[in-house]
């Protein structure tokens, strides 16, 4: 979809700019794409979070790709365009994966 997509949004993390260990990053970057996509939602637009981060030769290619420097890690790519079908929402909650206490 990324290909036809009007609008694609490349999600990075600076390494050189981190708070506390660097160790959150990858959490805050998943909770800015969530609000990207909640946002696209509310304009009444589509969109589809494409994972690149861990995946070696997505990051090297997509990298290269948006001339991005050393240390700037590209995490995620989120497609916005115009969605052309409405799906129905599925219920897919399941007790059994909810643990209480302990896993
Ligand atoms: C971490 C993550 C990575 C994803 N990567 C892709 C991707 O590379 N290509 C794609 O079409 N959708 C990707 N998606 C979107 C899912 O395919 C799916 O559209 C989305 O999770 C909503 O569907 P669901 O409610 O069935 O999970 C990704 C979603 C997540 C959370």
């Amino acid at each position: 979809m990324l290909k036809e997509a009007p609008l694609a949004i490349v999600v990075c993390a600076d390494t050189s700019n981190v708070k506390y260990d660097g160790a959150f990053w990858v959490q805050d970057i998943a909770a800015s794409v969530q609000n990207i996509l909640l946002q696209g939602e509310a304009l009444g637009l589509g969109t589809c979070w494409c994972g690149v981060y861990p995946k070696e030769e997505l990051v090297e290619n997509m990298s290269k790709l948006t001339n991005l420097l050393e240390h700037i890690i590209l995490v995620v790519v989120v497609a916005v365009g115009h969605p052309v079908e409405e799906r129905e929402v599925r219920e897919r909650y399941n007790p059994d994966r909810v643990h209480n206490e302990t896993w």
